[in-house]
């Protein structure tokens, strides 16, 4: 699939260079194939863009650093069996531009299991229980109550948000000023509530509360809706009608892969880490270690500080630049051990887990559709993928496996093989599943977020108005950043 276009075209050129050298610039151009929109980055948003453009017959070009499209979305091939996935996974309700693009892709979806009872460690115990309650696994009645009040008061102040500009919410410095963990702290008092956030939060965010601002986490929570359905805390959390309700037959790599294929794999050059972008003579020139190709429009589809990592000329503004070095990304692995069977299922459990230790604190059964083999799955977020971003993969399963045990019993031994993936250790993710906005950043920098600079445009989950953080914000913000392309054509 992956085209080298200068390098064929070298040494004869070459010879011209030196035996005419007058011709220099009408020989050097046309060895530069020029397109209306070059896209960095084959994710979703990227390819999102690229769709709408070429509906619009622009001419595109996607420029993948990995050998694969999909970036964050990532399909895992077992041998005859399927396939299980390493990256983004779960769609729900509200989740439309998602939903479109699998329903317009002839992909069928089917709902995550739930039938049976959940199982929470905690203390030292494994408890089941029927998950009836919004989720809340069997606490005291006070951190009931407790949480109860907390959902309710952080519902309403996300829905305070100004969605558009969140920097102009009322009281936006005060909110941005103090970090999750500061709210939380000044509204939950039981030790089980404490937990209870401790887990829920790495495993929407994929960070500790301690990093995001208080700001940035409302507006997470206040984009994860529609017109129809505000944004809350619950849908964020919730399986059944939550972010978490369904899954894409056969994967959602698919989203990636048939967007590509429909693009034409001439219009795609995998391997081809962007290393500068120059504007010259009113074209940029994008340039990988091998190719150049000349543009008229460049889309940025990846997350903010990966921006970083490519060099400018002239400099992206300070503003720009400062904002894509003060957005980290969050800290992820999953991990999915499979049987032969959901043997879970047979002793009444849904193999929904909440663990208050351990590598993996949140699990899911991840079998397919089917239910043709086993599968569970576990994240591995924030503090507890950073101790593991050296560990060997072998001590990643041992403490993976552990977790698994804790929760579900001593037959988790009986996994025929666990997968895991570190998103911290991909070179063109370095994290996941996005970036995200300690204290200070939102306020002061949000505003250049989807801010075009001159012809460059900014596309990625991270941008997006709904569903930040999810496939369905990255496909928005990529259909955005072609909207605003087409407008100033
Ligand atoms: C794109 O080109 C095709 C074929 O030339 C034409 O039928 C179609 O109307 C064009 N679409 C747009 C949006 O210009
Ligand atoms: C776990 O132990 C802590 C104190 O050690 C206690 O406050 C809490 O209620 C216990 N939780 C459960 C669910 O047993
Ligand atoms: C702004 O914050 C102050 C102090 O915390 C509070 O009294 C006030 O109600 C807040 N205003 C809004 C609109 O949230
Ligand atoms: C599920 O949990 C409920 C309440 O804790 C219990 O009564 C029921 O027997 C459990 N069901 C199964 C299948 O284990």
């Amino acid at each position: 699939m992956r085209l080298v276009l200068s390098r064929s075209s070298f040494s004869v050129m070459h010879l011209f260079l030196i035996a005419i050298p007058l011709c220099h610039a009408l020989v050097a151009t046309p060895s530069i194939p020029e397109v209306d929109v070059a896209i960095i980055g084959g994710g979703l948003s990227g390819l999102s863009a690229a769709k709408e453009l070429a509906a619009a017959n622009k001419s595109i070009v996607v420029l993948e650093a990995r050998d694969r499209v999909g970036g964050r979305v990532l399909n895992a091939n077992l041998a005859g069996k399927d396939v299980q996935e390493l990256g983004g996974e779960y769609i729900g309700p509200t989740q439309n531009r998602v939903l479109a693009l699998a329903a317009e892709l002839g992909l069928p979806t089917y709902k995550t299991y739930t039938e049976g009872n959940s199982t929470f460690y905690r203390n030292g115990t494994a408890r089941h229980y029927k998950d009836g309650l919004g989720g809340i696994p069997p606490v005291g009645l006070d951190t009931l109550v407790e949480l109860a009040v907390f959902m309710t008061d952080i519902n309403n102040l996300a829905s305070t948000v100004d969605l558009e500009e969140p920097w102009n919410t009322p009281n936006a410095t005060a909110l941005d000023s103090m970090t999750l963990e500061t709210y939380v702290n000044s509204k939950l008092s039981t030790s089980d509530s404490r937990v209870l956030l401790d887990v829920a939060i790495p495993a929407i965010l994929s960070t500790e509360m301690k990093e995001p601002s208080l700001l940035y986490s409302l507006w997470c929570i206040a984009a994860a809706g529609d017109e129809t359905g505000p944004g809350t805390i619950n849908r964020l959390i919730g399986v059944d009608g939550g972010a978490q309700d369904s899954r894409v037959s056969g994967g959602t790599q698919l989203l990636a892969t048939l967007l590509a294929e429909r693009l034409g794999s001439e219009n795609i050059y995998l391997d081809t880490p962007v290393r500068k972008v120059q504007l010259k003579e009113s074209r940029y020139l994008v340039s990988s270690d091998e190719n150049t190709v000349s543009a008229r429009h460049v889309v940025c589809a990846m997350s903010p500080p990966l921006v970083t990592r490519i060099t400018f000329d002239p400099p992206l503004p300070a503003g720009r630049d400062q904002l894509n070095q003060r957005m980290p990304m969050g800290a992820l692995g999953k991990a999915i051990a499979i049987y032969p069977s959901a043997w879970w299922r047979d002793e009444g459990l849904n193999g929904v887990g909440v663990s208050d230790t351990g590598a993996i604190r949140v699990t899911y059964d991840n079998s397919p559709a089917d239910g043709s083999f086993g599968a569970m799955m576990g994240f591995i977020e924030a503090d507890e993928m950073r101790k593991l971003d050296t560990a060997s993969e072998d001590e990643v399963k041992r403490q993976v496996k552990q977790s698994f045990a804790n929760l579900f019993g001593p037959r988790v031994d009986d996994a025929t093989d666990v997968l895991i993936q570190r998103w911290d250790l991909e070179e063109f993710s370095r994290g996941g599943p996005s970036a995200l906005m300690p204290p200070g950043v939102l306020t002061q920098y949000g505003s250049y977020l989807r801010a075009p600079v001159g012809r460059i445009h900014f596309a990625g989950t991270e941008t997006s108005l709904r569903w930040i953080g999810y496939m369905d914000g990255a496909i928005s913000s990529g259909e955005r950043v072609a909207g605003e392309i087409l407008e100033n054509w």
